[in-house]
C-alpha cells in the first residue's frame, strides 16, 4: 500500500471528528473531576455507609447526567458487550427471573442490563438520568420519584446504588413499583474493604456490601442469595424479596 493511501483513512473528516470528540470528552472528565474533588464526603446516618455532601440536589442532577458525555464510545461498547452477557448469565443462574415478568432497570444508562432482561423473556425498561438521544430501552427518569404505578413491576434491578442521593426516598420507591412477591436483584460493587469504588460521579459508599443490604432488610426485604461474581468488575449478585 503507498504511503498517501495509508493516511488518507486517517485524515477524512471521520478521523478528526473522532479525534475532536475524544479530546472533548476527556476535557469534560477532567471538568468533572475538579468538581467532584471539591465535594466532601460526609459520614451517613446509617453504620459503615458514607455519602457525598453536595451543594444542592440540582448539583448532584447536573453531576450524574454529566457522566454520559465523558465515557470514550469504545470504552462503552466494549464494557456494554461484556456487562450485557455476564448478568444474562447470572440472572440464567440465579433462576430468581421468570419469563415475561415486567422488569425495571433503575439507572440504566445505555440499556445494558434491560437487554439482558429482553433476553430472558421479560417486559424489560429502563430509567436514567441521561439515558443519551434515541434510546429503544431507557427513558428519562429519576430514581427517586419513579414514573410508574404502584406494583407494577415484578422485578426492579439496579448496579447504581453507589449515585443515589438518598437512600430512604430510593428504597421507598423500590417498594412503591415492586409488586408484592416481587423480586428486588441487585449488583454491588465490593465495599471500600474490598476493592471499592469511589469515582467521581459515585454519591454514596459503603464499608461492607452487608452495610448496604441492611438498609433494605431493616425496610422488610428479604435476603434470598449472594453470590460474588467478578466481571466486567467485582462485586455481589444480590436477590431479595419484598
Ligand atoms: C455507573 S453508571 C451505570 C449505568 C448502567 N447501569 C450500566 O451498568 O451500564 C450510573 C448511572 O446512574 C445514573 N443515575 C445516577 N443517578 C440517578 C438517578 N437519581 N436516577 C436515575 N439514574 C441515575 C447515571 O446517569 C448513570 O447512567
Amino acid at each position: 500500500m503507498s504511503r498517501s493511501k495509508e493516511s488518507s483513512g486517517r485524515t477524512g473528516r471521520g478521523w478528526w471528528a473522532r479525534t475532536r470528540d475524544r479530546f472533548q470528552r476527556s476535557l469534560r472528565a477532567a471538568r468533572d473531576r475538579r468538581a467532584a474533588a471539591a465535594i466532601a464526603w460526609v459520614a451517613d446516618d446509617s453504620e459503615g455507609l458514607r455519602r457525598r455532601k453536595y451543594d444542592s440536589y440540582e448539583q448532584y442532577l447536573a453531576l450524574q447526567r454529566s457522566k454520559l458525555e465523558t465515557l470514550q464510545p469504545e470504552w462503552l461498547e466494549r464494557y456494554d458487550r461484556r456487562y450485557h452477557a455476564a448478568l444474562a448469565e447470572r440472572l440464567r443462574q440465579s433462576g430468581a427471573v421468570v419469563p415475561g415478568s415486567s422488569a425495571l432497570c433503575l439507572a440504566a444508562r445505555v440499556g445494558t442490563e434491560v437487554r439482558s432482561f429482553l433476553d430472558l423473556g421479560c417486559f424489560a425498561v429502563g430509567i436514567d438520568l441521561n439515558p443519551g438521544p434515541n434510546n429503544r430501552y431507557v427513558l428519562v427518569g429519576d430514581f427517586h420519584e419513579i414514573q410508574f404505578p404502584d406494583a407494577s413491576a415484578d422485578v426492579v434491578f439496579t448496579n447504581s446504588l453507589d449515585h443515589a442521593f438518598d437512600f430512604d426516598r430510593l428504597i421507598t420507591e423500590i417498594l412503591r413499583v415492586l409488586r408484592p412477591g416481587g423480586r428486588l436483584i441487585l449488583e454491588v460493587v465490593d465495599g471500600e474493604e474490598g476493592e471499592g469504588s469511589s469515582g467521581m460521579y459515585e454519591a454514596a459508599q459503603w464499608r461492607r456490601v452487608d452495610d448496604l443490604l441492611a438498609l433494605f432488610t431493616r425496610r422488610g426485604f428479604a435476603i434470598e442469595s449472594q453470590t460474588p461474581f467478578q466481571s466486567p468488575w467485582k462485586g455481589v449478585h444480590v436477590v431479595m424479596s419484598r
